[in-house]
């Protein structure tokens, strides 16, 4: 049997994860998957039902809803969403209930994709450790701020606008670094890409060299 075409892309908040991975799912043909939306819909379920992202018996509940939600919806983006997600995802019970949906994900590309892509935070190191390509990006908290800043308020922010951003951004860190189950961290053979002086197409370009030196 041919080796699976697998991509395990993790990396912090706002490092730029999203976008690389949706220019290389489109130039490798790969069925992506965004692992963050699946937190982010627990987070929002508890929040609209009003529950406590950090209580385990409500983000269970929420997890179970999980099958009627949209993940393109456009309210899972939003800070206080991922803040949520963050709380959640920390809840070991949480977690193991979505440990099946990804990995099937990994493994059963429909059959017109060439393989898949999944990115997060632990997908290297326990959803697939298996995968061919494991990629780790990241840049420093402060330049991941100002890019999401940017992104929010474009040339009309102001100082506490950003200074918010890059406090919600070390908290949501310090949590996803530092949980008991499945902390961020890079496999230990995972391509580390720090993106902090690199716009989207180096990165993309540092991604594309590292994968064609290993098919
Ligand atoms: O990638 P994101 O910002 O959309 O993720 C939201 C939160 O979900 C993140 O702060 C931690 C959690 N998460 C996780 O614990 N494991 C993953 N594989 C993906 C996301």
């Amino acid at each position: 049997m041919t080796e699976q075409f697998i991509i395990a892309l993790d990396g912090p908040a706002a490092s730029g994860k999203g976008t690389l991975a949706k220019k290389l799912a489109k130039y490798y043909n790969l069925a992506l998957l965004d692992t963050g939306a699946l937190y982010r819909a627990v987070g929002l379920n508890v929040l609209k039902a009003g529950g406590d992202p950090e209580n385990e018996s409500d983000a269970l509940k929420a997890v179970g809803q999980l099958p009627e939600i949209n993940l393109s919806n456009p309210e899972l983006r939003g800070e206080s969403t991922g803040a949520a997600a963050s709380k959640v995802a920390a809840i070991p019970s949480v977690r193991a209930k979505l440990v099946d949906y990804q990995r099937n994900f990994a493994h059963n590309p429909p059959s017109d994709k060439r393989g898949s892509i999944l990115d997060g935070r632990d997908i290297g190191t326990v959803i697939c450790p298996e995968a061919k390509y494991k990629i780790f990006i990241t840049a420093n908290v402060e330049t991941r701020a100002k890019r999401r800043f940017l992104e929010e308020f474009g040339k009309n922010g102001n100082e506490d606008n950003y200074q918010l951003i890059l406090s919600e951004l070390k908290a949501r860190d310090e949590r996803d670094m530092n949980r008991s189950t499945s902390p961020l961290k890079p496999h230990e053979n995972a391509y580390l890409l720090d993106t902090t002086n690199s716009d989207i197409e180096a990165v993309f370009e540092a991604a594309c060299a590292y994968i064609s030196n290993k098919e």
